[in-house]
């Protein structure tokens, strides 16, 4: 059994998609046992309470430096003993030797097709933004391990989406959650509890 812990800030779709797909069982040999956010206010945090996972906040804005903050971040991560560290819309940076400890154990998912739209400043809206700015007609979204960089890990799974005319940032936002990042979020966290996933040379092989 994959003990999955999930890191949110903000509301928490991502959360919610894994949670179904593990109650469904779309997703097998898996068990959500605990959400950290670093934002009280998530409502992440309200979803995990609505199916009986344990939410736990913990934020840098409570401690004197960021290197404390890293030590006890770590702690609380370590006492959940996961097999598994699922970054789903988590806007702290990870500490480096929670990286080092959870090495291609630590997923993330990010709503671009790595490597556009990607890297430090993406996140959130501002991906789509951008997209529609450069006039791409086609976007999506990529699970991939956490490495030392920003959206640099093995990517495991991507899903493309189309660019419809009149998109604003929001509905494409909105489409890419649908069509992409609630699909293979899941999927990917499936495929590792299944042992389907093995990075070789710094790239991912999936065994179906
Ligand atoms: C999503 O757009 C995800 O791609 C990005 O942060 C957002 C999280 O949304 N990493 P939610 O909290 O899962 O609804």
């Amino acid at each position: 059994m994959l003990n999955v812990v999930v890191l949110v800030s903000g509301g928490g779709t991502n959360l919610q998609a894994i949670i179904d797909a593990v109650e469904s069982g779309a997703v097998t040999n898996t068990k959500v046992t605990g959400v950290i956010s670093n934002n009280k206010n998530a409502y992440a945090l309200e979803r995990a309470k609505n199916h009986g996972i344990q939410g736990i906040c913990i934020s840098p804005k409570e401690y004197a430096s960021r290197e404390e903050f890293n030590v006890k971040f770590l702690e609380t991560v370590d006492a959940l003993k996961p097999d598994l560290i699922v970054l789903a819309g988590f806007l702290v940076v990870i500490p480096p030797a929670m990286i080092e400890k959870y090495r291609n154990r630590i997923i993330n998912i990010h709503p671009s097709l790595i490597p556009s739209f990607c890297g430090t400043g993406f996140y959130g809206l501002k991906v789509h933004e951008a997209e529609l700015e450069r006039g791409v007609k086609v976007v999506g979204a990529t699970v991939h391990f956490v490495d030392e960089g920003t959206d640099t890990g093995p990517i495991i799974l991507q899903k493309a989406v189309e660019v419809q005319q009149g998109d604003t940032p929001e509905v494409l936002q909105r489409r890419v959650m649908e069509q992409a990042e609630w699909k293979i979020l899941p999927h990917a966290i499936d495929l590792i509890a299944n042992n389907k996933v093995k990075v070789e040379d710094g790239k991912v092989r999936i065994l179906e």
